[in-house]
């Protein structure tokens, strides 16, 4: 018989919101493969069949998978169109062969050597966020104050954006999610297309400006320099697509890891203490916290055919939802799944960067990032807390999952 579970699948509302883990668990156990009709999505918690979709972009596409479910009236829809404006999102929207393409040219741009290169200027941006508490003791939203500005300093320095501009960038950006997946009045619609378009030119004259005046060094120089024998290289058009889309997937999930490390590490004082004794453990503690609390809490799929799931048949067309957060609680996978252990082996297997052909190009950047704040924060803070009673605040969001604002504090 068909499972009605997914109907109280309920994300966006308390007490999901704040711990989804009981419910996904009870999905695991007795519908891993159901549809949730208020979105109109499969959810897809068990381990081994999100791995598998992963593994294969044959039948579980990517393509439209972040397109609008939402009709624009023709003036919006034009706005964006004279600016050149695409609901093309390279790489996260593709399937091969047009993903491997670019995956090919971002590859080059983002190398092991290169991101390696970052650490002494990530380390001055922590450093200089830092500076800013005061030293003794204190209490402070360690979002607004670190682990929002941090990542976002990096992603624009990272593409050569100006300081000057971070915050309009910052704002501009969460405008195309907002104009497609919420509903809002036409004159609110235009004004966001507006500003859309404003982020595109921007975009636009910053690769063209790139393309007269090529810097070392530089990531946009290098994607335009870039040549694979036998492919186009990336159009102007292709650069702004992928400037906007690496922008976009570098900040929020790296803010939230962070926030999410701090949650659960503070949490877990005995852990928070273990890393300021030996530093040398917190890349392995952040796997946990990828594992244990996934920044990027899902990821979308279509069939391309009709599929049998865990024995539960799925129709051609139908759009899947990837919890990872999920899978990776999967106590087929992960003993004491639901315990945040630092010092868990198996950890790195979690599929918090995805697996496979869109395996996140950022990860190396984040964990870099996520190591240099950790680091500092405990060498620098080794007294922090959060705030008696602190109840971190989620935003709704069926992607993403990380604290909105999280109270700290810290004594001497
Ligand atoms: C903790 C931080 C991050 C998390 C949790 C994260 C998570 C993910 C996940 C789960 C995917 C796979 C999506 C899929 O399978 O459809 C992905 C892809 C991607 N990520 Fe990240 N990401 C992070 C940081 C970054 C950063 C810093 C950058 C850029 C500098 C970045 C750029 C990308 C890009 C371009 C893709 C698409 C790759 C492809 O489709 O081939 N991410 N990310």
């Amino acid at each position: 018989m068909e499972s009605l579970l997914g109907q109280e699948y309920r994300p966006l509302e308390l007490p999901q919101l704040e711990d989804p883990h009981p419910f996904l668990a009870r999905l695991r156990r007795e519908a891993p493969v159901v549809l949730a009709p208020t979105f109109q999505l499969w959810l897809i918690t068990r381990y081994q069949d999100v791995l598998s979709i992963l593994k294969d972009s044959r039948r579980f596409s990517s393509q439209d998978i972040l397109r609008s479910p939402l009709e624009l009236p023709r003036e919006v829809t034009a706005v964006l169109e004279e600016a050149g404006f695409t609901q093309d999102y390279p790489l996260l929207g593709d399937d091969p062969p047009a993903h491997t393409r670019i995956r090919g040219f971002v590859g080059k741009a983002f190398s092991a050597a290169r991101m390696a290169a970052l650490a002494p200027r990530i380390q001055q941006i922590a450093t200089e966020y830092l500076d800013a508490f005061p030293r003794r003791e204190g209490r402070t939203d360690v979002v607004a104050g670190l682990t929002y500005p941090l990542p976002m300093r990096v992603a624009t320095e990272l593409l050569g954006i100006p300081q000057e501009d971070m915050d309009r960038i910052k704002k501009w950006c969460e405008e195309p999610i907002q104009l497609f997946n919420s509903g809002q009045t036409p004159e609110q619609q235009l004004e966001r297309a507006q500003r859309i378009a404003a982020y595109w030119l921007y975009l636009r004259a910053l690769v063209e400006e790139r393309r007269r005046n090529p810097r070392p060094d530089d990531i946009l120089t290098t994607l335009i320099e870039a040549r694979i024998e036998g492919e186009k290289p990336l159009d102007t058009r292709e650069m702004v697509n992928l400037a906007s889309v690496l922008v976009f997937a570098a900040q929020e999930t790296t803010t939230n890891l962070l926030g999410n490390a701090l949650i659960h590490l503070l949490r877990h004082p005995e852990s928070w203490r273990a890393l300021c004794e030996e530093p040398a453990r917190i890349p392995q503690a952040v796997e946990e916290v990828l594992r244990y609390d996934a920044p990027a809490s899902a990821m979308m799929r279509s069939t391309t055919e009709d599929v049998v799931l865990s024995g539960t048949p799925v129709p051609q067309g139908s759009r899947l939802l990837l919890l990872f957060n999920s899978a990776n609680r999967d106590e087929d996978i992960y003993e004491q799944a639901d315990r945040f252990d630092i010092t868990r082996e198996s950890a790195a297997r979690h599929l918090g960067f995805g697996y496979g052909t869109h395996f996140c190009v950022g990860a190396p950047l984040a964990r870099l990032q996520a190591r240099i704040t950790l680091e500092t924060l405990t060498q620098r803070l080794p007294g922090l807390s959060l705030v008696a009673g602190e109840r971190p605040v989620y935003l709704p969001n069926l992607l993403n999952r990380g604290p909105q604002r999280l109270m700290v504090e810290w004594k001497a």
